[in-house]
């Protein structure tokens, strides 16, 4: 893998110059957002614009054709355009392409020999906060997750969370699960997990979605809940950083 700055850099590269410029999106629909403010940032590890705490926002599939990175920036942008006070960076486990778990030592140790266990400790030791986009898939969450959280450790612990499911039963079951492990890693989570029902009727003939911001903004009130309360306690810890 190359390094986690290299492949996000050139993917926040490409939605810095995006951000006030027409964008393709993975569904391959031209959009042009004019009004998007610059809050995203590639670097995970990088400064912020400003003060505002860091939250990364996972993207647990990886599947080459697939929604939840939709979701993950409708989620994104839902967020920004209401106001919640957290500079959000996407964590897409697609780009950032972790191996199955490798180290020599387990997590708990502390020790990150390798390159990219060390780039993802630090990506996610960078941050005040974390959202978990996951699909469900017969009723867990996908496997690329679990990869990744089993990476680390101590870096979960204390970290304000939230899990935002999606499916179409609204991927609770998928949500449920990931609950149990996230809490057993000591992650400060939401009492909501918002599940965003998706219906086949929102899938394009190419399997993506037509307007992932009309699925997300059913789930508005669940969704700015969630966010609010981790932005209040990834403020508080950004603050005693
Ligand atoms: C392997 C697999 C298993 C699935 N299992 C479920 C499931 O248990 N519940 C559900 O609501 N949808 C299930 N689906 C449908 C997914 O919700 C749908 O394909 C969704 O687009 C997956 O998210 P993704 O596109 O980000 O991978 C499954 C899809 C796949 C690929």
């Amino acid at each position: 893998m190359s390094s986690l700055t290299s492949t996000h850099s050139a993917e926040a590269d490409a939605s810095a110059k995006s951000r006030f410029a027409p964008v393709v999106s993975e569904a391959g629909t031209s959009v042009t957002d004019t009004t998007r403010p610059p809050t995203a940032t590639s670097d995970p590890a990088g400064p912020t614009p400003d003060d505002r705490p860091r939250v990364g926002v996972v993207v647990a599939s990886t599947r080459p054709v697939r929604i939840g990175r939709q979701i993950a920036d409708a989620v994104v942008d839902l967020a920004v355009f209401s106001g919640v006070p957290v500079a959000p960076r996407i964590l897409d486990l697609r780009d950032i392409n972790l191996p199955f778990l490798d180290e020599p030592t387990p997590p708990s140790t502390g020790q990150r020999s390798l390159s990219h266990s060390q780039a993802w400790s630090q990506t996610i030791s960078a941050l005040d906060g974390v959202v978990f986009v996951t699909a469900e898939y017969n009723g867990g969450y996908p496997a690329p997750l679990k990869n990744a959280i089993d990476f680390l450790k101590d870096e979960w612990a204390d970290l304000p969370g939230t899990i935002v499911s999606y499916g179409g039963a609204g991927g609770v079951s998928s949500a449920a699960q990931l609950r149990t492990v996230l809490t057993q890693l000591l992650v400060d989570l939401a009492d909501v997990d918002p599940a965003i029902r998706v219906r086949s009727r929102h899938y394009g003939e190419d399997r993506t979605l037509l307007d992932a911001a009309e699925v997300v903004a059913a789930s508005t009130a669940e969704l700015l809940t969630a966010w609010g309360w981790v932005a209040q306690r990834a403020s508080a810890r950004a603050a005693a950083r």
